[in-house]
C-alpha cells in the first residue's frame, strides 16, 4: 500500500484513494497540478505530511506545464490549514530540479516519521492504553506515520500497546482508516464515538493520548483536527498526558499563536447526514489546543516542551 507515489512511467502521481477506504482500494492517476489540487481538496490524499508530499509533486507538474502559476495557485488554494502544504510548495518552487526535489521531500518525510515513532515510543509504557484521533497512520503520512507511528513503533519494542480510536466526526478517518491499519497491523484496539472520551479518560481507561499536527504555531499552539481541543482539555482535567506528534516540516514559526491560522470550513452536507432537510450547520475541519494543554511535542529531532518549538 502506497498512500502517495510517483510513477516514472506515466510520470503521474498516483495517490491511494482514501475516500473509499475501507470498502475499496483503489487509486487515482493525477497527470496535472488541476488534477493533483482536486485530489487534495476532495481528500482523496489527506493528513498533514501526506498533502505536503503530494502538493510537493503536484508542484513539480505544475513547474512542467504552460502556465505553471496557475497550477500552483490551485495547489495553494487546495486546502488551507495543513502547513506542510505550503512549506513543500516553497521548496520546490525554489528548486533547481523540482521533480527530484519532490522526491527528495519523500524521502525525508519517510525517515522523519520513523523518527518520530523512535522518539515517542520512549514515552510509551508497556501495555499503555493510548487515545488517538483522526488518522495519522502510513495513511496520513508518506508511509509509517506520526502519532499512530508511536503506536506502531512501541509495538515494534514489544510494548504491546492498546489504542481507543476516537471515530473524528464527521469524516471518519478514525473509524475508517485508523481501524483499517491497526487491524494490518496487528495492534489491539476499539472505536469510541469522539463524545465517549469523557467518560473513558474519567475512569482511568487509558494512560496517555497523542495527536498529530497540521500546524504548530511559535508559541507551541497546536492547530489539529476538530475535537482535539476538547480532548486535551479532558486529558488535562483528569491528569492524562497529552503528546503531539508531527516533524519540523508542521512548525510554522512565522505565525506567532494558534488564533492567527485560517481554519478550513468544509461542506455544510459532511455534518448533517442525521438532521432533517434544510438544517445548516457549521463545519470547522480543525480547532486550536493552546500550548498549555500539551505535555510535549514529539518530532524527528527529539522530546520538547511546547514552548521551546522555535529554539534559538
Ligand atoms: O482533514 P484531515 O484528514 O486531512 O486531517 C488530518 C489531521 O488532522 C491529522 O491529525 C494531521 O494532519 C496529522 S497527520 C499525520
Amino acid at each position: 500500500m502506497a498512500t502517495v507515489e510517483w510513477d516514472q512511467r506515466e510520470r503521474a502521481l498516483r495517490l491511494l484513494d482514501q475516500t473509499a477506504l475501507p470498502a475499496v482500494e483503489r487509486y487515482r492517476l493525477c497527470r496535472t497540478a488541476a488534477e493533483v489540487a482536486a485530489a487534495i481538496r476532495e481528500m482523496v490524499v489527506r493528513g498533514a505530511p501526506a498533502i505536503g508530499a503530494a502538493a510537493a509533486y503536484g508542484a513539480a507538474l505544475a513547474l512542467g506545464e504552460p502556465d505553471p502559476g496557475s497550477g500552483l495557485a490551485l495547489i495553494r488554494s487546495s486546502r488551507p490549514t495543513a502547513r506542510d502544504l505550503f512549506w513543500a510548495l516553497e521548496r520546490v518552487e525554489r528548486a533547481s530540479d523540482p521533480l527530484a526535489e519532490a522526491h527528495r521531500i519523500v524521502r525525508e518525510s519517510i525517515e522523519a516519521c520513523r523518527a518520530i515513532g523512535r522518539q515517542g515510543a520512549a514515552l510509551v509504557r508497556p501495555r499503555a492504553r493510548i487515545v488517538t484521533i483522526c488518522n495519522t497512520g502510513a495513511l496520513a503520512t508518506v508511509d509509517y506515520g506520526t502519532a499512530l507511528g508511536v503506536v506502531r513503533a512501541a509495538q515494534e519494542l514489544g510494548l504491546e500497546p492498546f489504542c481507543y480510536v476516537m471515530e473524528t466526526r464527521p469524516r471518519a478517518q478514525g473509524a475508517r482508516l485508523t481501524t483499517w491499519e491497526l487491524s494490518r497491523l496487528g495492534i489491539p484496539h476499539r472505536l469510541i464515538v469522539d463524545s465517549a472520551a469523557g467518560l473513558l479518560l474519567a475512569r482511568g481507561m487509558a494512560d496517555l493520548a497523542i495527536s498529530g499536527a497540521d500546524r504548530i504555531c511559535a508559541n507551541g499552539d497546536v492547530v489539529n483536527k476538530v475535537g482535539t481541543y476538547p480532548l486535551a482539555l479532558l486529558c488535562r482535567e483528569h491528569g492524562v498526558p497529552f503528546y503531539v506528534a508531527a516533524p519540523e516540516s508542521t512548525v510554522d514559526a512565522a505565525t506567532p499563536e494558534g488564533s492567527r491560522v485560517v481554519i478550513e470550513e468544509r461542506d455544510e452536507a459532511e455534518v448533517t447526514t442525521f438532521a432533517p432537510p434544510g438544517t445548516r450547520a457549521w463545519n470547522p475541519a480543525f480547532d486550536v489546543t493552546p500550548a498549555r494543554l500539551v505535555r510535549a511535542l514529539i518530532s524527528e529531532r527529539g522530546v520538547r516542551a511546547p514552548e521551546q518549538v522555535v529554539r534559538a
